[in-house]
Parts: C-alpha cells; sequence; structure tokens
C-alpha cells in the first residue's frame, strides 16, 4: 500500500501526558501547553479527562482548564469520559467531543476502571445515547492491543472484539492502544490486518507509547497498512498510572520529523512544537523525551 499524503495527528499530552506526572501542574500551564500546541498548528488536542480525581488526581481541573481555553472553531479540545457522570460533567464544562476507553484485557480493564470489559461497554451505551442527543462526537480507545501489563499476550482477535463493539455503539473512530509500548512492527500489522476484518481503516488510529522504543517503527508498519491517524504527546510526556513502568506516547517531534522526511503532511509547524514541549519540560523540570527536540539546530 502506498504511504497517505496527509496524517491527522491527535495531540494527547495534555492528557495521557501530565495524567502520569507526579509533581501537580497548574491550570494556568496546563491551558498554556494546549493553546501552544495549537498555535504549533495541531487541531485536535486531548485536553483533560472526567474521571475520578481519587485515582488520577493530575485530571482533577479538567472543568477549569477547559474554561479558560480559547475556542476555535477549527481546533477539537476533547476529554476522556469512563462513564455517564463524566460526560455529563464533560458536557457541563462544554466539551465539544469527548473519548469513551475500553481494554483488550480483562485484567487492565478492572485496574484501570474498577469493571469487566463487558461491564465497560454498558457504561458506554447511555454516554453514547446522550452523546448523539447532544451532537457530541465519541471516539473510542481500545487498550493494552499488543500486550497487557497483567495478562501478558492479548491476540488480535480479542481486540477486534472490543474495537468491533465501539464501533457498532456509534464511536466515528478507534485507537488502537499499545498501552505498555511492547509492540514490534510484525504484531502491528497482524493486529491491522485482523480489525480491519470489519473496521474500515479511515476507522482507526494509532496510539503507541514508546517504553522499548519501538513506537516509530509500529507507526511506520501502520502507515505501511493504511492508518492515517496516529496520537501523539509533545517531548514524548506520560504513561499510563494503570501500566507500571509504560513510558509516555511516542514524541509528537519524532512523529513529525519521521512523517516530514516521507514527504507527508501534518499541517505543524516543528519549531513551535520544540517549543511547546521545551517550556511544558520546564514547569514539570523534566528531560524532553523527544530525540528530535534534543538535536534540534534551527536553521
Ligand atoms: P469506581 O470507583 O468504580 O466508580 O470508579 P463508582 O461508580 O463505584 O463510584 C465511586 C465514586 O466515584 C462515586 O463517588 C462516584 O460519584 C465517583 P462517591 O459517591 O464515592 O463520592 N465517580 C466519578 N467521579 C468523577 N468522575 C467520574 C466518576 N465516576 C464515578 N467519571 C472510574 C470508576 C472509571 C470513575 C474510576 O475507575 C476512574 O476514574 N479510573 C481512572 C481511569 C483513568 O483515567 N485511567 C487513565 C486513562 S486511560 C489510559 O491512559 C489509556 C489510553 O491512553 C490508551 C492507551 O494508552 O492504551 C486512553
Ligand atoms: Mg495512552
Amino acid at each position: 500500500m502506498s504511504l497517505p499524503r496527509y496524517v491527522r495527528l491527535v495531540e494527547v499530552s495534555p492528557r495521557d501526558g501530565l495524567q502520569n506526572e507526579a509533581r501537580p501542574v497548574s491550570t494556568l500551564d496546563k491551558v498554556r501547553l494546549i493553546e501552544d500546541l495549537s498555535a504549533a498548528g495541531l487541531k485536535h488536542i486531548e485536553a483533560g479527562s472526567f474521571v475520578s480525581a481519587k485515582w488520577v488526581p493530575q485530571m482533577a481541573g479538567s472543568a477549569e482548564v477547559f474554561a479558560l481555553l480559547s475556542r476555535q472553531t477549527d481546533v477539537i479540545h476533547s476529554a476522556l469520559t469512563p462513564n455517564l457522570k463524566g460526560f455529563e460533567d464533560a458536557l457541563a464544562a462544554g466539551v465539544r467531543e469527548v473519548a469513551v476507553f475500553a481494554s483488550a484485557s480483562e485484567g487492565f480493564s478492572r485496574r484501570n476502571i474498577n469493571c469487566s470489559i463487558s461491564e465497560s461497554l454498558e457504561r458506554f451505551l447511555p454516554v453514547m445515547v446522550s452523546a448523539q442527543r447532544h451532537g457530541i462526537r465519541v471516539r473510542g480507545y481500545v487498550s493494552c492491543v499488543l500486550g497487557c501489563p497483567y495478562e501478558g499476550k492479548v491476540t488480535p482477535q480479542q481486540v477486534s472484539s472490543v474495537a468491533n463493539e465501539l464501533i457498532d455503539m456509534g464511536c466515528y473512530e478507534v485507537s488502537l492502544g499499545d498501552t505498555l509500548g511492547t509492540g514490534t512492527p510484525e504484531a502491528t500489522r497482524k493486529l491491522i490486518d485482523a480489525v480491519t476484518g470489519r473496521i474500515p481503516r479511515s476507522k482507526l488510529a494509532g496510539h503507541f507509547h514508546d517504553t522499548y522504543g519501538q513506537a516509530l517503527a509500529n507507526i511506520y508498519a501502520s502507515l505501511l497498512e493504511g492508518i492515517e491517524v496516529f496520537d501523539s504527546s509533545v517531548a514524548g510526556l506520560g504513561g499510563c498510572p494503570y501500566a507500571q513502568g509504560a513510558s509516555g506516547n511516542v514524541a509528537t517531534e519524532d512523529v513529525l520529523y519521521m512523517l516530514t522526511g516521507l514527504g507527508i503532511e501534518t499541517g505543524v509547524d516543528m519549531a513551535r512544537l520544540i517549543a511547546a514541549g521545551q517550556r511544558i519540560c520546564k514547569v514539570l523540570e523534566r528531560r524532553n523525551g523527544s530525540k528530535v527536540a534534543q538535536a534540534w539546530q534551527p536553521v
């Protein structure tokens, strides 16, 4: 299959990135990060999540973040919502797009959202109904698509079955999450092959954590399989609190560098993106996890 001309990047650092940071980040710093990312040209930014503050304290201020964001018609600011309560809180905060998140493995589902896979899918149904009534688009995630921290191996069939359910209930797109970052390109290829048995490629996205340094290779394998949407996180921020040792998503700067080298457009400006990553790393007093940001020499 030939490579696409354009790739849509979904920037997840304000959510997937910051949810895993031990150090508290102020609402103003979160808003500044999101505004910096949109100034760099990112058109879809996952800006927060409406989950239990007891479970993920860093996301507790998501309503305040949404209240302060400047509304741009050409930028989607989305939020994670695990159930109807989260969805209603998101709605009250003015969120216009949400994501529900399920797991391909029972062990991770229990640890992450305290219920089985089928219970989680049941909890999403009223979210879908209410979202449709309010004209809100819903994205779906499947976690642990290439391995689970509690169960080890996950088969492509397990992933495909959960992804099908999410599409059938009305998600416009399903993002396949390698939460642990253990996947390799051949496993990625087999996974996409299985999932596209019923779901068109245009409704799939890739979400690769870079724990084992395989994320760019997995994105390249996905591109060759016809996937055109990828989630990434500036400066490689983040991880998942329920996947011990998992590092952040692949760095947006590194994905952009690879895509540019492949002649693929994204609409994102590298210098501004790097500046956004450097600024938040300074706030977090953390090393920038993007190799490109470390090596970048402005021309
Ligand atoms: P639970 O304790 O099972 O919920 O949590 P419950 O229904 O039994 O309710 C218990 C209490 O939580 C009640 O409050 C509810 O009101 C409250 P109380 O009466 O005790 O005062 N509650 C909520 N509060 C705020 N927001 C809500 C909400 N729902 C109930 N939405 C729940 C279930 C899902 C809420 C909890 O397990 C949770 O918040 N888990 C955190 C999940 C999370 O954010 N994980 C990280 C994101 S997923 C991820 O990173 C993977 C991804 O990146 C893809 C990949 O990499 O693979 C997406
Ligand atoms: Mg993730």
